[in-house]
């Protein structure tokens, strides 16, 4: 499928696929999205001192970054699993600016998300460790996977890719959550919503990201 970079609001590119008319992140700034969805409203909400992490979509490895950032500012041991069907291209991945609108140990850590190898558990920094499975979600068995803390749902929409979204899918990551995990997505689709529910999480609406009027987040009790 082809892909091609654009700017977003907040200065900061993103992917988009003209086929799927679908785009990795929010227009109205990819950074600004990130950084609220799954950092402020997911790994700084979470109270684990040492958490771990699942991502669905490691993509352009934003939300990595920013937790990575995240993990060796505040001393937080994290360890992120990331699972991806269609890694990007090197070429993507050198025109994305992240690192460079973040900070100079920002764009190392970038580049050493991107480097890091598939299937192996690979120390970044002190405080963050990242395994990326080269997989398909749907095909995926989670009984590989350790407990997790914080769930960084970011599949294409739930229109795009209805076969990541459904019940059986909430069923296997509640499972693999532990007691006070939080899952956090930027739909707030109300058939989401409930089939998240009925896999046993708890949730709840939140004010959305700037162009979007709100997110959820669900708990496992
Ligand atoms: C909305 S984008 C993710 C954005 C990403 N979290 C980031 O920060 O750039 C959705 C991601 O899910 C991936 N994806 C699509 N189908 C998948 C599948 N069946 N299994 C795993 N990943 C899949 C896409 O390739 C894409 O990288």
């Amino acid at each position: 499928m082809q892909r091609k970079i654009i700017s977003t609001e907040d200065g900061s590119k993103t992917l988009f696929i003209p086929e799927m008319d679908e785009q990795y992140h929010s227009v109205n700034g990819a950074l600004t999205e990130s950084e609220y969805v799954y950092l402020d409203k997911g790994y700084r909400h979470n109270q684990s001192a040492t958490p771990v992490i699942l991502e669905i979509g490691f993509g352009t490895g934003l939300n990595a970054l920013l937790t990575a950032v995240e993990a060796e500012k505040k001393k937080r041991r994290t360890i992120y699993i990331s699972l991806e069907k269609y890694p990007i291209e090197a070429t993507e991945i050198e025109q994305l600016n992240y690192g460079s609108l973040i900070s100079e140990e920002a764009e190392e850590l970038f580049s050493a998300l991107h480097n890091s190898e598939w299937n192996v558990k690979t120390e970044i920094s002190p405080y963050f460790h990242l395994l990326k499975l080269k997989t398909d979600l749907t095909q995926f068995s989670f009984e590989e996977l350790p407990m997790v803390d914080v769930i960084y749902f970011d599949a294409f929409g739930p229109d795009k890719q209805p076969e990541m979204w459904n019940e059986e899918i909430f069923r296997k990551l509640y499972g693999i959550s532990n007691s006070n995990a939080n899952l956090v997505t930027y739909s707030a689709k109300g058939e989401i919503r409930r089939r998240m529910e009925r896999s046993g999480y708890i949730s709840e609406r939140l004010p959305g990201p700037p162009g979007k009027r709100q997110m959820l987040r669900a708990t496992r009790p």
